[in-house]
Parts: C-alpha cells; structure tokens; sequence
C-alpha cells in the first residue's frame, strides 16, 4: 500500500490527492489526461440533466457527457467521483442516478454554488435540505458526498448528523484555515487554545467515524495537504494549482506529502488524519 492511498467514504483510492471538481475537467481530454498523470481518483465537473452555457462557472456538456466517461474508465478500474448540480431537486436526482448507474463510485452533490443556492436554495430550510438529500438517497446506491457551502446557517453539528443519519458519508468542506496559523508540523501542534480551524475541522469534530472530511480550498502544495489531513481531513481537492500548473500538480502534491509523511515517521495518511493537538 502507498504510504498516500486512503480510504474514503469506504471507498479505496490511491491517493488522498485528487482534483477540485472543475478543474480541468469538464472535457474529455482534460480528463483522460488527469487520468494518466495520477493514480487517485478522478473529480468531474459539476454537470446538470442537459448542459449548461452559463454560468459560465459552471459550463457543461450535460450528464450524458459524463455518463459516457465515467463508463469508460470504471470499466478500466479508475475510481470516478460524478459532481451534480441541477435547479431542481428532480434534476439533482435525475443526475445522481445517471451518474451513479454509469459507474461513479461516489456522488458528489454540489450545494455550494451559487446556482444551486438560488433555485434548489438546500440551506433555506433544515426540512428543504433533509429533503433533498433524503429523495437523492433513496434513489442511488453509490457513497454519496456533499460539498458544503462556508457559512451555511446551520450548527455544523446539525447538518453533520443529517448527513450521518441518511448514510451520506463524505462532506465536501471549505479548507479555510487562518493565514497567520502557526502551527508546528512535525508535532502537529498548533499554538493557542482549542478552537475550530476550518470548516473542514468543524465537520471532522462532528464526524463520530461516521462521516468523512474531503478539504477544498487553498490546497498548493504538500505541506498545505499535510497540514489538511491534521485537520480532520481525510482526502484533499485541488483547484487552482491545477488551473496554473497543469495536471503535473496532483503528482507533485502527492509526491510532497508522501515525503513530509515519511519524514515524520508515519506509514500511512490515515495515522494523521484529525490528530492536530493545542498547545495553551
Ligand atoms: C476553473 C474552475 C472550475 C470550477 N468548477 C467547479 C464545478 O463545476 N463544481 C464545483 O463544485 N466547484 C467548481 N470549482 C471550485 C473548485 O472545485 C474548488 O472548490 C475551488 O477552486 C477552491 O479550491 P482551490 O483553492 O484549490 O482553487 C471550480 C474551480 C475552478 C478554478
């Protein structure tokens, strides 16, 4: 086993470094070229029932588009996580169902973009959310995930118990740590009293081992990722270094946290997950 293969939301993947849904992959091409360049699982652009020209955030080619794809490459054992979005919750479960019969081993459900909060708006009510997620459940059989937007209106703790009690098991957080957050890697110690760090961390302490944490956000480089993982992070995402470097940045994040890991003794990410400690 490779010292950054994971386990998440029960499902096993190479490596806890993966792509940012978007990020270089909304075509096939960008795809297939991730695809070849790392071994972790692969994101997909959000998508909707038939496409979308804008916003321009969120252009895509339409489910049927990533169905297609994601056919191909279960059929050659690449682990495939689908992203939905939709203006309805009709859409969004019309979309999870294509994408999870096409093979996706996990279901993301982005209720984080702007688009999805004006017209599905999860978060205007607790019962609006709870229904959503509970028709989406009830209609696939993949592990589902949900990339939550920062500063929802509820208790972390609420939504984490939602999502624990209707068997979604990944939630997709913001990686907001402080800039100034002086933290000594090698000990994982961070300077100051307990606290919540990030919404990432917010949702690991509410997690139970029931529910994992994928961070999104800010992740560059390896010592970012490492320090993601001591939050509570399970697997990390990555956006805009990928957008500036090319798809050689998921290598080269790999390739950094396997390094800092090995240097502090651990065989595995999953000794560090969650393990940051306070110093008063
Ligand atoms: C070009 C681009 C396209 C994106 N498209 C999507 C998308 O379709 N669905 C989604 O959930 N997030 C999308 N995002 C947001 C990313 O998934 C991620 O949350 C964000 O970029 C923060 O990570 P970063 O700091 O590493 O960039 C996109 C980001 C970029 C840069």
């Amino acid at each position: 086993m490779e010292r950054t293969s994971i386990r998440l939301g029960g499902v096993e993947l190479a490596s806890s470094v993966m792509n940012a849904s978007g990020a270089r992959s909304a075509e096939r091409g960008e795809i297939y070229e991730l695809c070849a360049v790392h071994g972790g699982a692969i994101v997909f652009k959000s998508c909707n029932r038939a496409g979308l020209e804008t916003p321009e955030n969120l252009k895509n080619r339409g489910v049927e588009f990533f169905q297609s794809i994601a056919t191909e490459l279960t059929a050659r054992n690449k682990k495939v996580i689908g992203s939905v979005v939709g203006a309805s919750e009709e859409e969004f479960i019309d979309v999870a169902r294509i994408l999870d019969r096409a093979g996706a081993s996990i279901v993301e459900l982005n209720l984080a973009d702007d688009y999805v909060t004006k017209s599905v708006a999860p978060f205007a009510s607790f019962e609006r959310l709870k229904s959503l997620l509970g028709r989406v459940r009830g209609e696939t059989q993949c592990v589902l995930a949900v990339k939550v937007p920062p500063r929802v209106p509820f208790e972390p703790r609420a939504i984490a118990d939602l999502f624990k009690s209707m068997r979604i098991t990944i939630a997709v957080c913001a990686n907001d740590l402080p800039k100034d957050l002086a933290i000594d890697v090698a000990s994982g110690t961070v300077q100051g009293p307990p606290r919540t760090l990030s919404d990432a961390h917010a949702f690991f302490r509410e997690s139970e081992n029931l529910l994992d944490v994928v961070a999104v956000g800010g992740v560059n480089t390896g010592r970012d990722a490492y320090i993601a993982h001591l939050t509570g992070a399970t697997a990390v995402q990555v956006g805009s270094a990928l957008m500036k470097e090319g798809a050689g940045a998921l290598g080269r994040i790999d390739r950094e946290l396997d390094s800092i890991l090995a240097e502090h003794g651990h065989k595995s990410v999953s000794e560090i997950v969650g393990i940051v400690r306070f110093s008063r």
